[in-house]
């Protein structure tokens, strides 16, 4: 039994395979991602595909080898993969959720923090050579708690799944008035003490901060254009640790040049990792490299997650995790399994 995994993953998820099964990792650069033909290859040599986020794994990959008996992604997000023709081929599909979930929701904060309060411009400055005495002026940002004004500020949460509930969480100390739009969750929203539900367009006029953690589906796709941006107040900012595509970032670029928004934490971006023209000029824009989960703790769960569901799907197990659980009751998995 082979598993291909394609790209380099931490050392503790490659252990729990190797201990079981034969392992063949994408021999590329660190920064590099293969290519389709070279994930096909991979896929022909394989039992199970455990890919990253970084791969699409569309239907041509997906029926390149009928004894494909699973794909195990190292993500909570699965949209790089094409589901419905894993489904349509019997193929489950595995995520990594849950374990990211605080880490992804600390970096959400990072970036609201950073944006209220200039901290990546006020650690340039000082890098720089810049500071030279403490002004009353200098770098002033805005409060994120009631602060100087007194009042408390308003965070909007778009998406109450996991991560948005952490985000939540979080806010307490700072004594946000907090609102939350997920039609998904209107129930979680309503029962949760401390957060008021919001249809989107009045959670993104109301809102000092407005922070994303919906999935990316094609509902999803460009749910923050030209005319969110718009009602947003002149004052607040937008962050985004969630799927780059959410965000219509040629939009989002024109809204921050012209300063329809006072600025955007931004984590991921719509066509990782090209940047739309002009954002990386924004001065109200911090920009990171998709670090959501970035730290060693939860990269090391992610790994082994991802292995341990590899695992099962070698097994022919009902694997942890699966994202189409629908494809077990198919005659297309029980053909696959079978053969
Ligand atoms: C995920 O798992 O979907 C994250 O974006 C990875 O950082």
């Amino acid at each position: 039994m082979r598993v291909f995994v394609t790209r380099s993953i931490l050392e503790a998820g490659l252990v729990v395979l190797q201990e079981e099964v034969e392992v063949l990792v994408w021999q590329g650069l660190e920064d590099e991602t293969p290519s389709k033909d070279e994930i096909i290859k991979g896929v022909k040599q394989a039992d199970v595909l455990l890919c990253l986020l970084t791969e699409t794994i569309d239907r041509v990959i997906i029926e390149a080898n009928p004894r494909l008996l699973g794909i195990s992604n190292h993500a909570v997000g699965y949209d790089n993969i094409d589901v419905k023709a894993a489904t349509e081929s019997g193929i489950p599909v595995t995520n990594t959720p849950g374990v990211l979930t605080d880490t992804t929701a600390d970096l959400a904060w990072a970036l609201i923090m950073a944006v209220a309060r200039n901290i990546v411009q006020g650690h340039q400055y000082v890098k720089e050579g810049h500071f030279r005495i403490w002004g009353p002026k200098l770098l002033l940002g805005t409060d994120v708690s009631p602060g100087g004004s007194g009042k408390p500020k308003t965070l909007g949460i778009v998406g109450f799944g996991r991560i948005g509930q952490a985000v939540f969480k979080r806010s307490k100390g700072f004594d946000l008035h907090v609102l939350a739009y997920d039609p998904f969750q209107r129930e979680t929203v309503d029962r949760t003490e401390g957060v008021e539900y919001r249809e989107l367009p009045d959670l993104l006029r109301e809102s000092d901060f407005v922070t994303l953690h919906t999935t990316l589906s094609e509902k999803t796709r460009h749910l923050i254009g030209e005319r969110e941006l718009s009602i947003m107040k002149p004052t607040a900012y937008l962050i985004n640790t969630s799927r780059g595509p959410v965000i219509d970032e040629k939009a989002l670029v024109k809204a921050l040049r012209e300063k329809r928004i006072a600025g955007a934490g931004l984590d991921v971006y719509e066509n990782e990792p090209d940047l739309a023209p002009g954002l990386m000029e924004c001065e109200n824009a911090v920009l990171l490299p998709h670090l959501g989960s970035a730290s060693r703790e939860t990269r090391e769960k992610m790994a082994t997650m991802a292995a341990k569901n590899a695992l099962s799907l070698l097994r022919k197990e009902k694997a942890p995790n699966t994202v189409n659980p629908e494809v077990y009751n198919t005659d297309a998995y029980f053909r696959r399994i079978r053969a």
